[in-house]
């Protein structure tokens, strides 16, 4: 195993016009499960290819370990490792099995093209197969399994060859809901089982908060903030990644830091909210200026005597919790009400959790609280 260090990597597809990736730098921890996540085009596809070796960057380097895979400086390639020397395993959405050959089949194919020990081979596909579950089947062919299974039966092919590394790039997209959460279970059961450094790409902000160690947040060929699940959620950098994570999304409120009386107070149009004691310092320069107040559907809580004035517009029962729309002022706003009854008034009043409270510069979009 080995850990993966990206050096000012970028990436162009039309000879430095433009930039994909532009000095990417990253390094995924010797045996760590990271997702490179971020919305579709964002370029988390483009920066596992180029760990593949299956893409040049026109600058930048790759090591795994100490090992230099990839070395290139102003569009001259000094260094590159050929991909199938590099000890990967790669799974795609559109995982080819060989429809011919049986599971076992499919999954010994790349050891005995290897010329590896007939015995080894059987242990290893055996072991494997009992890991994803798949041991029953492996006299099967493609056509006789489910999706789930056939999306086991590429995971098993490609960990057999225990690669050094292990590259995902959004296996579980075309596996329905149910099925999609018992594999990512399996799936990172099995990748810390076997201690294998992983990247994995989605778009798919639960995949990432549920199984990485580590999350890599992607906009626009850039990295807006790296860090664990609970780093990410709890202080999100920016405006952009409050809002990417979390279901339903974070609130944002356009508020005016005012003064009276001397104390702070965060003003909208249809209430006000006294500023924690602990963001006074971080808001006294804003005084007189207009910050954006994020909050989660989860840190709005209904309370007789909440300061925000809210009119119901909708639920929708979650079974141990509610999703309550309501009104604030001219916006619509989601908050997770975690109760099994749904609030019987119309009419509301909410509390911000304090400690809660995300504040944004307008101008910047970037975090202003510590
Ligand atoms: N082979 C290619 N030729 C030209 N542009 C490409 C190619 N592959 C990807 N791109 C562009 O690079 C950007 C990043 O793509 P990609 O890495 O596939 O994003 P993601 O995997 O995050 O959805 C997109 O704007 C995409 O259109
Ligand atoms: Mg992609």
């Amino acid at each position: 195993m080995a850990a993966i260090t990206i050096k000012d990597m970028s990436v162009s597809y039309n000879k430095g016009k433009s930039y994909v990736l532009d000095k990417l730098n990253l390094t995924v921890q010797d045996g760590e499960f990271c997702v490179f996540l971020g919305p579709s085009g964002c370029g988390k596809s483009t920066a596992m290819h180029c760990v593949a070796g299956l893409l040049e960057p026109v600058d930048g380097t790759i090591h795994f370990g100490e090992e230099l895979m990839t070395e290139v400086s102003g569009g001259k390639k000094k260094n590159f490792v050929p991909p199938q020397e590099r000890n990967i395993a790669m799974v795609f959405q559109e995982y080819a099995l060989y429809p011919n050959m049986t599971v076992r089949k499919n999954m010994s194919f790349a050891l005995e093209t290897k010329k590896a020990p007939k015995e080894e081979i059987n242990k290893r596909v055996d072991t494997m197969a009992k890991m994803l579950s798949i041991d029953h089947l492996l006299d099967r062919r493609p056509a006789e399994l489910s999706g789930g299974q056939r999306q086991r039966v590429a995971l098993g092919r490609a960990l057999v060859r225990d690669p050094q590394v292990f590259l995902l790039d959004e296996p579980l997209g075309n596996l329905d809901a149910k099925l999609r959460d018992q594999v990512r279970y399996e799936l990172k059961k099995i990748q810390t089982q076997l201690g294998i450094t992983t990247i994995y790409v989605t778009h798919d902000q639960t995949e990432a908060m549920t199984m990485a160690d580590h999350i890599v947040l992607m906009k626009d060929g850039h990295i807006m903030q790296e860090g664990t699940p609970n780093e990410l959620y709890n202080h999100p950098n920016c405006e952009f990644v409050a809002g990417f994570l979390g279901t339903p999304q974070i609130n944002l409120f356009t508020v005016r830091v005012t003064e009276v009386n001397g104390a702070l107070v965060l003003n909208a149009d249809s209430f006000s909210l006294p500023v924690p004691v602990e963001l006074v310092a971080c808001l006294k320069p804003y005084a007189g200026k207009d910050v954006h107040l994020g909050i989660r559907p989860s840190d709005l809580l209904i309370t007789e005597d909440g300061l925000i004035p809210a009119a119901v517009e909708s639920i929708e029962p979650l079974g141990d919790a509610h999703l309550v729309y309501v009104r604030i002022g001219e916006q619509v706003v989601v908050v997770k009400h975690a109760e099994e009854e749904a609030p019987a008034a119309k009419s509301l009043k909410l509390s911000p959790n304090p400690a809660k409270l995300h504040l944004f510069d307008p101008s910047t979009e970037k975090r202003i609280n510590p």
